[in-house]
């Protein structure tokens, strides 16, 4: 008989954007193209030997303090994670108990189903509608936890104000939006917060601000919500080098700015590069673009891609197989991904 649970024995496990060795320009894990602020990697090269000799400050303090700061909200309704993704295990941690209901859209980030299925819950999936919107059914469920990113995952659609605020206003219980790609959007549901004690936010450092390998995320809710998921935190979750780039980054929003206005007007110019070519766009709030070929199929797409060194994402799921997930590299490498797709429509 096998020493591993049961349940981790039947689970698949979440499958992360590939990292093939080779030089491929990757475009598979809405990963950012442009460096970081210079300012956090000066902060990282400042980190002293005693800063890695000794344990960093594990409520990740003066990092949480900028935070406060940056997304204007008191200091006892921030946690700081590694990675959004740690954030999520201590939400679900803390909420879920064996058996207990997490509801999510379909499609949409895969992880929140992996962890739930770790804690022994069940996941309910509501199908997005034809136009990615939210059915009504995701409103009416009484599920104790519901996970949702605006932007969406893959799809890239927002999911406007109103559908955010009538989600917790009618929950039962906690609402958790993940607002991963929420700098690209425009979108905000931190300014909910003062107004709804059932709701968390989420945000990374990961897209937006080019840390995605320092993994930095946060957590904003009500301090008593805050206070569950300290608990059940890993202890020293957030390295010290970590601690000390995240801050500085967050407090270069100038810097951000430039960066995410040169990736939405790529994005905007790619999209319009793709539907020249007859492909069906789906209108992107991210740092990525989903997108129907004209012909051909997209997985094999996928694969003529990456022999000519470019790695996009592919998704072998009912609502995603006839479509490739594009993240959005520099201007150049777009323009070069077009002129292949071009070449492979002529063949
Ligand atoms: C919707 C969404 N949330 C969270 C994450 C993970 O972010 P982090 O790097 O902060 O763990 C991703 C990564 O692709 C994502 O697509």
């Amino acid at each position: 008989m096998s020493k591993i649970r049961k349940t981790v024995m039947a689970m698949e496990g979440y499958i992360p954007g590939r990292q093939p060795k080779g030089s491929f320009v990757k475009l598979n894990a809405n990963e950012n193209p442009y460096p970081p602020s210079p300012k956090a990697l000066e902060a990282m090269g400042a980190v002293g030997a005693d800063s890695f000799r000794l344990y960093p400050s594990s409520t990740a303090v003066e990092l949480r303090k900028t935070a406060a700061l940056v997304f204007g909200v008191p200091f006892d309704c921030t946690v700081a994670g590694n990675g959004s993704d740690d954030i999520f295990t201590m939400i679900i941690r803390s909420i879920l108990d064996e058996g207990d209901t997490l509801a999510v859209v379909d499609p949409t980030y895969t992880l929140y189903e992996t962890l739930a299925e770790i804690q022994g819950a069940k996941t309910e999936k509501h199908p997005l509608k034809e136009d990615y919107s939210l059915p009504e059914s995701y409103f009416e469920s009484e599920a104790k936890l519901k996970i949702l990113p605006n932007p969406n995952a893959q799809t890239g659609t927002l999911f406007p104000k109103e559908d955010i605020v009538r989600l917790v206003e009618s929950a039962k219980g906690i609402v958790v939006i993940d607002e991963a790609y929420a700098l690209f959007s425009g979108s905000n549901a931190i300014e909910l917060l003062s107004r709804f004690p059932n709701l968390v936010v989420t945000r990374t450092m990961s897209k937006s601000h080019s840390l995605a390998g320092l993994r930095v995320g946060f957590g904003l809710a009500a301090p008593e919500i805050v206070e569950a998921f300290m608990k059940v935190k890993d202890s020293y979750n957030l390295n010290a080098a970590s601690q000390a780039a995240a801050r500085e980054a967050l407090l270069d929003g100038e810097y951000t700015s430039g960066v995410i206005k040169k990736i939405v007007e790529t994005r905007d110019d790619f999209g319009k590069g793709l539907a020249t070519l007859g492909w069906e766009v789906t209108p992107s709030w991210g740092n990525f673009l989903l997108a129907k070929p004209n012909s051909g199929d997209a997985a094999e797409i996928t694969a003529y891609l990456e022999n000519n060194g470019y790695l996009v994402r592919h998704f072998d799921t009912p609502r995603l197989k006839d479509k490739i997930r594009f993240s959005i590299g520099k201007k150049e490498q777009m323009d070069e991904l077009l002129e292949l797709l071009k070449k492979y429509t002529a063949r």
